[in-house]
């Protein structure tokens, strides 16, 4: 996969690229990202990419012209555009994997107090990360950037992230490694006992017992098999 990332902080992304999967991603040839600053398409002399807002008010506008021509540069007919933009959709692991089949990625990142309207026609897509208000979209493309790569072929190996949290709609079952027993707690003796049948029921009941009480809203999307509404009917049963 080809990712461009359009910003007006390009060094903002240095460090983060040179670290961990990310970066073997890119040395095995994976994923190629490259940073591209907005700046470089003004026309101005003095490099200005941002004008005062019609209507008055507050804050500069990144221009549409400018940021329009970034992305044409910048694209082409396999290009999926996204806008960074607190008013996207917001994001989750389902647009990561949709996002992971795509050719190529363009995420453009506003900064400052907004860009001009019409910037939005010449996009696919917008994203959000979440309700809240960043000073800009870089650190919106990082978790994108992170969360796509990851899913990509080789990056990681497949298995660990098909039981991630979220990917199968459910938070993930907890993990253990030694010491067998840590202050009195013991690592649950079913995962020691090498019964893959018991191991499987144990985890996916363990899964359940999770996002019932850290995320009750999955469950209330989820269509649930008849084996999990045993589980969670037992679960309940044992927590009265
Ligand atoms: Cl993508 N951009 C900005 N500026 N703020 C955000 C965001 C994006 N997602 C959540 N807040």
């Amino acid at each position: 996969m080809k990712i461009t990332v359009l910003t007006l902080f390009p060094d903002m992304f240095k460090e983060f690229t040179n670290e961990s999967i990310i970066k073997r991603a890119i040395d095995d040839g994976i994923v190629e990202i490259s940073f591209v600053d907005i700046r470089t398409y003004s026309k101005e002399k003095h490099h200005h990419v941002d004008d005062t807002p019609y209507g008055g008010g507050a804050g500069m506008v990144l221009k549409c012209d400018i940021l329009h021509d970034a992305v044409e540069d910048n694209s082409n007919s396999n290009t999926y555009k996204i806008l960074m933009t607190p008013q996207g959709r917001t994001y989750n692991q389902n647009i990561a994997l949709e996002l992971k089949d795509k050719k190529e990625l363009l995420l453009i990142c506003g900064h400052y107090e907004g860009f001009d309207e019409r910037i939005r026609d010449y996009v696919d897509d917008e994203i959000s990360i979440g309700d809240y208000v960043l000073t800009g979209g870089e650190i919106a493309s990082l978790v994108i950037i992170d969360s796509v790569t990851r899913l990509l072929n080789d990056a990681i190996r497949k298995e660990s992230w098909e039981d991630d949290s979220f990917s199968n709609g459910l938070l993930e079952y907890p993990q253990y490694t030694r010491p067998l027993s840590y202050l009195g707690k013991e690592v649950p003796f079913v995962l020691t006992n090498g019964n893959h049948k018991d191991i499987r029921e144990f985890r996916l009941k363990e899964s359940l017992r999770k996002t019932l009480h850290k995320r009750p809203d999955l469950l209330e999307k989820r269509n649930l098999t008849e084996e999990e509404k045993k589980l969670l009917k037992e679960i309940k049963e044992e927590e009265k």
